[in-house]
């Protein structure tokens, strides 16, 4: 059994090459009962998914990193970094902003990308052999003018391009703290059930949305069906046959 976690141990710095990396860091200097926050006012490699860089420049946005330890025979650990996007849209939300979840765990508003999470295991090899150290990074685009985004390959914006205005990156991580370490207790303790319905109705697509999907290095067509309970993503094939996936990027369809 996991957790609960109690404690938090928060260490922020003005400039890191990638939250992530610093985080992994404290492998061998973490309790089991104490949730890690690392975060940065600019990273200098900021690290995406699918070997992205993540744009990170200082003071404008939200760079953060989450570790704790977790059991290695868990099956849902697949889960917590959907229940981290989950706990970001809910703090945009409180700033006057609906954001949508992109499988499994991009804030999108109007398919534009505000967010994304970045997570990482790793095993032990001395000691609690039964556990694995979860990493879970979040960049967040808070004050980030338009003129910063539009030189990216995907459309992007920020919390200030939507709302006009400028926000205390401090203040919003502080709240995205406790509202994550909330659910990772929930989560611990009740899986991803008290999460799905949520999670279903923040997604951007629609069942039988037209969708180009890159898995194993294919790219495949098909219609969003549904995400299943256990938070997978179930798509209809070319075919007419249903198919399940746990990892891979959906790319949106122009209308
Ligand atoms: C994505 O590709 O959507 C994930 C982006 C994750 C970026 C965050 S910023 C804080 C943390 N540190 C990193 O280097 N990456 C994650």
């Amino acid at each position: 059994m996991t957790g609960p976690l109690s404690k938090v141990k928060s260490k922020h710095f003005a400039t890191l090459d990638s939250t992530n990396t610093k985080a992994a860091g404290y492998i061998h200097r973490l309790e089991d009962d104490t949730l890690l926050m690392v975060s940065a006012d600019e990273q200098t490699s900021g690290r995406g998914r699918f070997s992205h860089t993540w744009l990170s420049p200082p003071g404008q946005n939200l760079y953060a990193t989450f570790g704790f330890f977790i059991d290695k025979t868990r099956p849902d650990i697949g889960n917590i970094p959907q229940i981290m996007s989950l706990s970001a849209t809910e703090i945009l939300q409180k700033y006057g902003l609906s954001s949508r979840l992109k499988w499994p765990n991009d804030l999108l508003i109007d398919k534009k990308k505000i967010g994304g999470v970045l997570a990482e295991t790793f095993s032990l090899e001395n000691g609690k052999k039964d556990k694995l150290f979860m990493i879970v990074g979040i960049g967040l685009n808070i004050n980030m003018p338009a003129e910063m985004l539009q030189n990216l390959d995907r459309p992007a914006t920020s919390l200030f391009i939507e709302t006009g205005k400028i926000v205390s990156t401090k203040a919003l991580r502080k709240e995205l703290l406790q509202c994550f370490l909330k659910s990772l207790n929930i989560f611990f303790k009740e899986g991803f059930h008290p999460f799905l319905q949520s999670y279903e109705k923040q997604m951007i697509l629609n069942k039988d949305d037209p969708i180009n999907f890159h898995v194993n290095g294919k790219m495949l067509e098909g219609k969003f069906h549904a995400i299943t309970p256990q938070g997978s993503l179930k798509l209809r094939l070319p075919d007419g046959t249903l198919s399940e996936f746990v990892s891979g990027e959906i790319f949106l369809k122009k209308n």
